[in-house]
């Protein structure tokens, strides 16, 4: 294992300057806000502030979050801001709104997150009034690395202009990247919602205390450190699953079960050799215009392993592949995704004798590091100042050479106990516990899905919440998979865990699924939905949690003996009521 690290050019210092400096500018920012807040008082006090609505869909907080600062922009101009997350409002109050700005993220491939999926059912349907009254504008969200670069905000912005609604403003795509694109758009666009009738004044500062966010974020991540680093899948297994643990120290980070933590990954020291290797540099090569050599800006702040859109292009355009050629040429995305399975940067220099490109050319291709997303699986309230994740090594081998998921394998190898690692919180209001501790659970999470219910079930006993709760679990094999296998018994004994279902897929000829127990205890399941249980789906998006949603429908026309209109609507309504909650990836 390497030793503990923070690079000097690293985002954080963890030192008590940066410390202070970032200290200081939460409480700037924290004053900002108030002043904001008291302007759009001083507005309220003299006429009537405009209402100016903003909705939000969003899964991770980003989205929510701009919405929140474009509140605070509105109200120091004089407006009576109005922030709602996009299903929280009926399509008749949504009719009916002059002023609305959207900060919208895309989930799945190109879809609407979660809580703006029934949102966008009525505005789409062609019954949907139509809207000659409404000015809007739409910031969109999303990550240039998927197919469907925005789509949500994109199909939005599109929807309201068939509508007849007037843009305030064009619609702005922000890539991961998206705090001073959003920061700026805010800038413009609510300037534009005025039509004079915003005013603001300046009246002292009143008691009610603003929101300071935290210091620890994208751009400032905190340098944890790592106390357990534990193997939970059984030597054997064809997965490994680890269960890490990490103090939060004085950073006064918390948390609710439900939230995520970023982990902010460093590359692997043999990848960077490698490229270094192909290009025949050295990694203290500075390259013109760059400050920091070519093995910190490729260790540090580059992408090196999932190709960038712009890479794959410009390999294709000169490599003289005829098969990669054919798939990037007919638009088969499909057919495209295949080609490039398991192929990392690497593999695509390598690809052809025709593929060179300058270092200079090639850090031009790349796209920056980025943290990675993890389910808390902790409770804080039974771990103090501790964090606990839940993560699968993505490792693959491709002609030979061994592939390494990039933030997986930073803390499963290269960070060892007692090591450093920069972690920043998001927080996801939309996938709590029920506020009712009488509320049964309905838990379905397989593989890594496990993880932020080992946090619910850890909360409701240190709430001593009456519920019943029930776990839907599996993986490959009972005797390699069956990880937290001692804890998950201890809570059946201890009453918290009323119920476990488990389906393990390889252990007989036939898969069996989460899915499959579902519908084995349809019955009883549809029992517990109504008596107010709450449903919750956490792991992988693209199989399971789709699979799941088609049983969780059957199950409910079955044994509620309704036809799939009905089903559809009571899951719809189970939607709305915000008892059908999902963290899928
Ligand atoms: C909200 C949220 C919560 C999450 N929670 C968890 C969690 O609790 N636990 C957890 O483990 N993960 C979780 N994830 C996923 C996590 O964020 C990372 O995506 C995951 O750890 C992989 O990241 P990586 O950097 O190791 O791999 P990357 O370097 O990002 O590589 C991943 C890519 O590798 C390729 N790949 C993967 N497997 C193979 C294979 N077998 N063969 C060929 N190519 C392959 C695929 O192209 C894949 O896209 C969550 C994600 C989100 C968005
Ligand atoms: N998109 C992909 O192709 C793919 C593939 C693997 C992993 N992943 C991702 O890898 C990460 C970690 O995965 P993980 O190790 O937590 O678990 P996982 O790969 O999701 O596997 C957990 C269990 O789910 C089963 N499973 C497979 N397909 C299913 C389906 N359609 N419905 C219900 N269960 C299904 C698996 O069975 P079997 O394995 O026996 O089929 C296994 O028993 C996640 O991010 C996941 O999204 C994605
Ligand atoms: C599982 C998953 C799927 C995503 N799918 C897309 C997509 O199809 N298109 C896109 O542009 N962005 C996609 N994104 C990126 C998000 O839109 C982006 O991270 C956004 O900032 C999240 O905002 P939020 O925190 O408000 O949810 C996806 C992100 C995740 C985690």
């Amino acid at each position: 294992m390497k030793p503990p690290f923070i690079p000097d050019d690293a985002p954080f210092t963890g030192d008590q300057k940066s410390w202070l400096a970032g200290f200081l500018a939460g409480l700037q920012s924290a004053k900002q806000m108030a002043d904001q807040k008291n302007a759009s008082l001083a507005a309220t006090a003299g006429q009537v502030a405009p209402r100016l609505d903003i909705l939000y869909g969003s899964q991770t907080g980003n989205a929510e979050g701009i919405a929140m600062d474009a509140a605070n922009v509105a109200r120091s101009q004089g407006f009576n801001p109005v922030v709602q997350g996009m299903d929280d409002v009926s399509i008749e109050d949504f009719a009916q709104m002059e002023k609305v700005i959207f900060s919208v993220a895309t989930y799945g491939e190109g879809e609407m997150p979660d809580n703006a999926e029934l949102f966008w059912q009525s505005l789409s349907a062609s019954d949907m009034p139509k809207l000659p009254d409404m000015k809007f504008g739409v910031l969109a969200l999303g990550d240039t690395g998927y197919d469907e670069f925005c789509q949500a905000g994109k199909l939005i912005d599109m929807r309201l202009e068939q509508l007849g609604a007037t843009r305030l403003v064009d619609r702005v795509d922000c890539d991961v990247d998206f705090e001073d694109m959003a920061e700026e758009w805010i800038n413009t666009t609510i300037p534009l919602a005025n039509d004079g009738d915003a005013v603001a004044t300046a009246i002292p500062l009143q008691a009610e205390s603003a929101v300071v966010k935290s210091i620890w974020n994208r751009k400032n991540p905190y340098p944890a450190t790592v106390t357990k680093n534990l193997l939970l899948s059984a030597e054997g297994s064809a997965k490994e699953i680890r269960h890490f643990e990490i103090d939060l120290g004085d950073s006064d980070l918390s948390y609710e079960v439900g939230d995520a933590l970023n982990v902010m990954p460093v590359n692997d020291a043999g990848l960077v050799k490698s490229l270094l290797a192909y290009f025949s540099l050295s990694a203290d090569t500075v390259l013109e215009g760059q400050e920091r050599t070519l093995g910190e800006l490729l260790t540090y702040k580059y992408e090196i392993s999932t190709p960038s859109k712009e890479l794959i292009a410009a390999v294709e355009k000169i490599a003289d592949h005829d098969a990669f050629s054919h798939v990037f040429k007919n638009g088969d995305k499909e057919a495209l995704a295949d080609f490039l399975w398991a192929k990392d940067i690497l593999d695509l220099l390598q690809l052809t004798e025709k593929v060179s490109f300058t270092a200079d050319e090639f850090l031009g291709l790349l796209k920056p590091l980025q943290h990675r997303a993890y389910s808390i699986s902790s409770s804080v309230n039974k771990h103090p100042g501790s964090v606990h994740l839940t993560v699968a090594a993505v490792r693959w081998s491709y002609e030979s050479r061994q592939h390494l998921g990039v933030c997986s394998t930073f803390l499963a190898d290269r960070v060892a106990e007692g090591d450093k690692a920069g972690i920043f919180i998001s927080t996801n209001k939309s996938f709590r516990i029920p506020a009712d501790d009488a509320a049964p659970m309905i838990m379905v999470g397989p593989g890594t899905g496990i993880a932020p219910f080992r946090a619910f079930l850890e909360e409701r006993q240190v709430r001593q919440a009456t519920g019943p709760n029930w776990l839907f679990f599996g993986d490959q094999t009972r005797e390699f998979d069956f990880i937290y296998q001692d804890e998950l018994t201890a809570m059946q004994e201890q009453g918290v865990l009323t119920r476990l279902d488990l389906a393990f897929s390889r252990d007989q000829a036939e898969k069996i699924y989460v899915q499959h127990k579902m519908k084995q205890h349809g019955a009883e399941l549809f029992s517990w939905l109504e008596q107010g249980g709450y449903f919750y789906v956490c792991g992988d998006a693209t199989r399971m949690a789709r699979d799941v949603d088609q049983a969780l429908a059957d199950v409910i026309a079955q044994h509620g003996t309704m036809n799939t209109e009905k089903a559809t609507d009571y899951v719809n309504n189970l939607k709305r009521e915000k008892r059908y909650l999902r963290d899928v990836y």
